[in-house]
């Protein structure tokens, strides 16, 4: 169920900043807006700097066809994209009803990217951040592409697909999932998923679930990648540069929340988070050198948020309460942890029913992905099945002292090391109920003090105790006594 790190009010305390690494060309930086590298909700700006009215600005009128059209700073991009989209349609005719065309690609990659932004509720303020990723997460991937960095399969993409240059210089993937391949499949993937949940969840402060991880993707020469948002429900995205071996860095190029681009480049070792849904990224320039590659990794709220307010990221809205969701009205949000706290309190998974049947909770109320989603979706969006919580999980979480002791007192010990689905052990969940003599006692008995959540990616119970109570709550002092060390992903 979910654990949690909820108890939101209390985890205001430790709201964190969120804000963008980036690497700047301090000599000459300057950005861009949108529709100047390639076309992303319009025509590709032909706004030339050289041009009469932008040299001379007081002897020449802007010519209508150049109003409201940024400055291009990049040169003759209009040439690269109809280079890009002739040698598309060249390659694909479409042989069936059924197949698209390269100009319907186009056609939905604009459409998305004017719609999808817009109608999402942004989790962070910038909507990237890049840091190094976990080493732990940096090993099982090393060791995977060094077994198998040879085997990589060329991949298949749609026919018409415009997003990626793929016939001229195709992509290979080495597969998660292809059996051939070792130390491929399940375990890989769930140490894979367990880690960068962490790092996400810390970072967006929402409760996450994994949507897809397909492998290693593998540029070569010459690739670019049209500026794009992920379908959805892919919305909160880890990218990891896994090798490379290139004459010039590969940025990607990433929009944040305000519009501009920024040329993010992550090396070996390095990862982007991403609201990937609403922050527009590709790699409009071309690959100069061998090969590039890096993994994806994508996750969806799961409609719990783990300690955010109104001053944090989300979008607010004061509006008719019925229509709003926990995401873009206080007050419903407010509402929404209300109920979830005395849920979970009671023991079971707490979840706002209001939420149930209608709109996922990152789409914006009366937005215009509202109506397209809901044509899609007529069943509505259901908050994710959860596990259920074990009997001891539900006791350590609800306070329910003798009920533990009971149990330790009959030797089942097994439940101090025992995990729920986010990888909780009862001791944390003492800590998530702020249950001070429960924590104590489960100490007593041996619980690990230090143990992380997460697949051994997440939190340690004093990380949870500082973010939930603060540091000087009794609850923090009695760890803290005890030796216990603040431990958490690291951003
Ligand atoms: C939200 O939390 C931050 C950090 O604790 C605090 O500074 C801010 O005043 C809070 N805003 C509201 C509206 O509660
Ligand atoms: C959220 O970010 C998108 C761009 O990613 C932007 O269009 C939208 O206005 C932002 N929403 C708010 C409330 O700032
Ligand atoms: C990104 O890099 C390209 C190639 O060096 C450059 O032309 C462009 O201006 C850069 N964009 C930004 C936003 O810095």
């Amino acid at each position: 169920m979910v654990t949690t790190i909820q108890f939101s009010l209390l985890a205001l305390l430790c709201l964190r900043l969120a804000g963008p690494t980036i690497a700047k060309d301090s000599s000459h930086f300057e950005t861009y807006g949108i529709d100047v590298s390639f076309p992303i909700q319009d025509r590709v700006s032909t706004n030339y700097a050289h041009l009469d009215h932008n040299k001379y600005p007081e002897k020449f009128d802007t010519p209508p066809m150049y109003d409201a059209m940024a400055v291009q700073p990049l040169g003759n991009r209009l040439q690269m994209y109809t280079d890009h989209i002739n040698s598309c349609r060249e390659q694909f005719v479409p042989s069936n009803e059924r197949e698209f065309n390269c100009d319907q690609f186009e056609y939905d990659r604009i459409l998305m990217n004017r719609r999808q932004p817009q109608s999402m509720v942004n989790l962070t303020e910038f909507g990237f951040k890049k840091i190094q990723s976990p080493p732990h997460l940096k090993k099982l991937i090393d060791q995977f592409w060094k077994e198998n960095k040879d085997k990589g399969k060329n991949e298949a993409w749609a026919s018409g697909n415009s997003y990626v240059n793929h016939w001229d210089s195709p992509t290979t993937l080495v597969s998660v999932d292809d059996r051939g391949l070792r130390g491929s499949g399940g375990r890989l993937k769930e140490h894979i998923w367990a880690a960068a949940s962490a790092v996400l969840e810390e970072w967006t402060q929402v409760e996450l679930q994994p949507c897809s991880l397909y492998g290693i993707r593998v540029y070569h020469e010459g690739a670019i990648m049209l500026p794009h948002v992920d379908r959805l429900p892919l919305v909160a995205s880890a990218v990891i540069n896994v090798a490379q071996d290139v004459e010039e860095d590969w940025p990607t190029e990433v929009y944040d929340h305000q519009g501009n681009a920024h040329n993010v480049t992550i090396r070996p070792g390095e990862m982007l988070l991403f609201e990937s849904h609403s922050v527009v990224h590709g790699h409009p320039f071309p690959l100069k050198g061998n090969f590039y590659a890096s993994i994806f990794i994508h996750f969806e709220p799961t409609g719990h948020t783990i300690g955010k307010n109104e001053s944090g990221f989300f979008y607010v809205k004061e509006e008719d309460q019925r229509k709003s969701s926990w995401s873009d009205s206080p007050k419903a949000w407010k509402d929404a942890n209300r109920e979830y706290l005395s849920n979970t309190k009671q023991g079971f998974g707490g979840q706002s029913s209001s939420m149930e049947g209608g709109l996922p909770p990152y789409i914006k109320r009366e937005s215009p992905e509202e109506d397209h989603w809901l044509a899609f979706h007529p069943e509505g969006w259901k908050t994710p099945e959860k596990i259920l919580p074990s009997e001891a999980h539900v006791a350590a979480k609800t306070g329910q002292l003798d009920e533990l002791e009971e149990k330790l007192k009959k030797g089942n010990r097994e439940i101090l090391v025992e995990r729920d689905e986010n990888g909780y052990q009862i001791l944390h969940q003492a800590v998530v109920g702020g249950f001070q003599d429960v924590v104590k006692m489960l100490v007593s008995k041996g619980a690990e003090i230090n143990a992380r959540t997460h697949g051994g990616y997440g939190e340690s119970p004093l990380r949870i105790a500082e973010r939930e109570y603060g540091p000087n709550s009794p609850i923090v002092k009695y760890l803290k006594g005890q030796g216990a060390l603040s431990i958490g992903p690291e951003l």
